[in-house]
């Protein structure tokens, strides 16, 4: 069969790596991809966002199935062209991709269907936004409303903060994303990343992942896009994944199709696992990244039929798949800058050796420079996965292979994993 696959980052390279190794595969095709991609398969420099480019790229090549990896794509309407010429996407319309792209949709669908999350309000003006922080105890959460790379959340530990939080989203500082500003109430507890197979009506657990979203060791610092991952998640036991499942995935994969936007490909649930059990922290109508590095490296089952399933609303034909026993992890490699400002350019060494199996180096932000020599071209720029034993093996594993890579001023975190460990 013939695959498109849309998106450019490390978790496109590593969609790319597992979907390659694919016997049903005949051509692989990524736009735009980047040069680890372009190692595995034929790149063309169509955007993400450049529907009208995809579209005839996907006819071109007669695709059988497209794998959209980013939230940009959704959010311009990919999926409904798509389905409009009757070829198979693995992502949903963009009425249902809401349930990420817009905070307020999915604040208001919880409601709707009884979802258990934080309580929050949606404000367009700061004199109200502060008047309802005044109602509440503290920390103060406050988040744009539109896509905002996952950076467009603060955590205020005072109210003259949160204020502060406030005024600066109403201003501008995330563009039209925060026109609209979300405060919610603090959850406490910790955090887990689900995953969830959708072709509409059924639904498929696929995995789980714990992130690391602070910029410094310590989860100190801003919220990043994320930093290191690892995989499967030692507090995500039998009891919160089967109450996740009947309280939230369940009934928002119900709903969606109730509401006549059928939610299709993988949804990611933002899960806060509190004292009184699982909450939605936030939904998102793509793989996690880098959760989904550490996802593939653990994946034991052939991907495709479980995302041309999806993609066709034809799940229940297939059986759960297959995972492997070892813990795999993931540490990113971040530019100097990142997340607020990061620096491009900087010559990266060593990201295409060979670890004997040991250990997977994805490029996120890479390109290759006018002398073809491989440079930063984003905030988070390789992603070093490993499978160990344990997750003490994979964590020694990925550090061992991060250590032989340079990029000038770039940097990690040297604890992910931390907590599991
Ligand atoms: P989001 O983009 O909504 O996932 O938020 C980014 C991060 O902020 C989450 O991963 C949490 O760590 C934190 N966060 C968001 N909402 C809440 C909340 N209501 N209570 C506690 N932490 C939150
Ligand atoms: N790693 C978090 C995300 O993909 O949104």
């Amino acid at each position: 069969m013939n695959i498109l696959l849309v998106g450019s980052g490390g978790r496109e390279h590593a969609l790319a790596w597992k979907i390659s190794g694919s016997p049903s595969v005949k051509r692989l095709v990524s736009a735009p991809g980047n040069p680890g991609i372009a190692a595995l398969c034929e790149t063309r420099k169509i955007a993400a966002t450049d529907v009208d480019g995809l579209v005839a790229l996907a006819r071109e090549i007669a695709a059988d199935l497209v794998v959209v990896g980013p939230e940009s794509a959704l959010e311009v309407g990919l999926a409904d062209r798509l389905a409009e010429i009757g070829i198979p996407c693995f992502g949903p319309s963009q009425a249902a991709a809401r349930l990420e792209t817009s905070k307020a949709f999915t604040k208001a669908f919880c409601a709707r269907h009884g979802i258990p999350t934080a309580a929050f309000g949606v404000f367009e003006d700061a004199p109200a936004a502060a008047a309802f922080l005044e109602t509440l105890p503290g920390p103060y959460v406050i988040k744009a409303d539109g896509l905002a790379a996952g950076k467009g959340v603060v955590i205020a530990a005072t109210l003259a903060e949160a204020e502060t939080a406030v005024v600066d989203m109403l201003g501008g500082r995330f563009g039209t994303a925060g026109a609209r500003v979300i405060i919610e109430e603090f959850m406490e507890g910790e955090e887990v990343s689900l995953f969830a197979l959708c072709d509409g009506t059924a639904a498929m657990a696929f995995g789980n992942a714990q992130d690391h979203k602070r910029a410094y060791d310590g989860d100190e610092g801003p919220n990043t896009g994320g930093m290191g991952t690892y995989s499967p998640a030692p507090i995500y036991t039998a009891e919160p994944a089967e109450r996740a499942w009947r309280e939230i995935i369940e009934p928002t994969v119900r709903g969606m199709a109730q509401e006549g936007y059928p939610y299709v490909g993988v949804l990611y649930a933002g899960l806060m696992l509190t004292p009184t059990g699982p909450r939605l922290v936030e939904y998102n109508a793509r793989f996690g990244d880098p959760e989904c590095q550490s996802l593939m490296l653990r994946l034991a089952s052939d991907i495709v039929p479980y995302l041309m399933a999806a993609a066709t609303g034809a799940l229940t034909r297939l059986s759960e798949p297959a995972w492997r026993e070892e813990a795999a992890i993931t540490v990113v490699l971040a530019a100097e800058g990142y997340p607020d400002a990061p620096k491009a350019g900087g010559v990266i060494e060593g990201a295409d050796s060979d670890f004997g199996g040991e250990a997977v180096v994805f490029h996120a932000g890479t390109a290759r420079d006018a002398e073809g020599r491989l440079v930063a071209s984003g905030g988070r720029v390789l992603n070093v996965c490993a499978l160990g034993v344990d997750l003490s093996e994979a964590r020694d594993l990925a550090y061992g292979a991060l250590a032989t890579l340079s990029l000038p001023g770039g940097f990690s975190r040297s604890d992910i994993g931390w907590r599991a460990l």
